[in-house]
């Protein structure tokens, strides 16, 4: 069993420093911005120390410099192959010192190795309820399928699509009329108060995680 619950010892360690939270993130990033806003509160158990991105112009980078946090692009066009460009977001993360890995609209599949070599828990969050709809367009897929609930899940990032044990759900209607924009938006909402709260969770050594099974302690 994998305990992810802090002892004693490591218990007053986080009582003197916080658990260093690196966040990957390709686009908007109002995900990382909802991650900033509790950080700022004290509400996530964690300090955010790195904002890496795969994507130069990406408005999360913008949204780390502004909260004054070390952020670094990682353009697949400046490496010779991906696995050059995971080794140095790897290597930067590292010198980062970062301890928990977060996902925040990052649109590139980690890779097995990637994934082994990190060594820290990685975090993802979904637009659907998991395992509904897992890949991109999981809100169209809702909506094509005729569910009426959907929602968002945050997992444990493995290396599956979309696949690993689950951390954290939140449920929204699915309301006559929707469309992949209204629905998207209401998800929005529902990731932008789940995923601070569930990074917490783990950055505050509350999460027992027993292979597929994650207990919130
Ligand atoms: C979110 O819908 C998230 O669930 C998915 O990618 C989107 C990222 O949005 N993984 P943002 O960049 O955080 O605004």
């Amino acid at each position: 069993m994998l305990c992810l619950r802090r002892g004693k010892r490591a218990k007053r360690r986080s009582e003197l420093s916080l658990m260093r939270i690196g966040v990957l993130a390709s686009g908007r990033g109002s995900n990382l911005q909802a991650l900033i806003e509790a950080w700022k509160l004290g509400e996530l158990n964690g300090e955010l120390v790195a904002v890496g991105s795969d994507h130069e112009e990406a408005l999360a980078l913008k949204r780390a410099e502004e909260a004054g946090i070390p952020h670094g692009a990682f353009p697949l066009s400046r490496f010779s192959s991906r696995q050059e460009q995971e080794k140095a977001i790897l290597t930067w993360l590292r010198e980062q010192k970062v301890e928990i890995l977060v996902l925040a609209g990052f649109m590139r599949v980690l890779s097995k190795e990637f994934l082994q070599d990190i060594q820290i828990p990685v975090l993802n969050i979904h637009p659907s309820l998991l395992p509904s709809f897992q890949g991109l367009h999981a809100q169209r897929q809702a909506l094509d399928y005729g569910v009426k609930i959907s929602g968002c899940t945050v997992h444990f990032v493995d290396e599956g699509l979309d696949s690993g044990p689950i951390i954290a759900q939140e449920a929204v209607p699915v309301l006559p009329g929707d469309t992949e924009d209204s629905l998207s938006a209401r998800i929005l909402e529902a990731e932008h108060r789940l995923y601070p709260e569930a990074v917490g969770w783990v950055a505050g050594g509350r999460i027992k995680r027993n292979g597929r099974i994650v207990v919130k302690l």
